[in-house]
């Protein structure tokens, strides 16, 4: 796995948690993703009064990505705002694990973002499915 300096992308990460829309859990979380041509894709999580409609933002920035025809990844940030520092959940890991080779996962808070962790995104969901 080929580690990157993560500022720029914690960074765009940050910004995109100031666009969430999350009325409801009051939780806001932005995704920067970095692809194999170093193009940025970011994405904030989206909530629904329908509360099972809601997206993560980091499926929001790779299916962004995969939109607009980018499928290789070199790295994902995570941010969040308040307490909490992020996680990606489950229906998260396994869509990363449909396009990503192993990549480094960076998670910060927006108030500490030199205070990153940084995880391999083959130790976020072992045996993911695959077809
Ligand atoms: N959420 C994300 O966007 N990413 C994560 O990594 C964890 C959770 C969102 C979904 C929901 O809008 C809110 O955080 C609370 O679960």
């Amino acid at each position: 796995m080929k580690l990157i300096n993560p500022v720029k992308l914690l960074t765009d990460a940050r910004t995109a948690a100031n666009c969430a829309y999350a009325p409801y859990s009051k939780y806001r979380v932005g995704a920067a993703l970095l692809t194999a041509d170093d193009t940025i894709f970011t994405g904030c999580n989206v909530e629904n009064s329908s509360y099972g409609l809601t997206i993560c933002a980091e499926r929001v920035a790779i299916f962004s990505a995969i939109s607009a025809g980018k499928r290789k990844f070199k790295a994902l940030a995570i941010v969040s705002k308040g307490k909490k520092s992020p996680s990606p959940c489950g229906a998260c890991r396994q869509v990363l694990a449909e396009f990503s080779r192993n990549i480094p996962i960076y998670f910060a808070s927006a108030s500490a973002l030199k205070k990153f962790r940084c995880i391999p995104s083959a130790d976020l969901l072992p045996e993911s499915f695959k077809l």
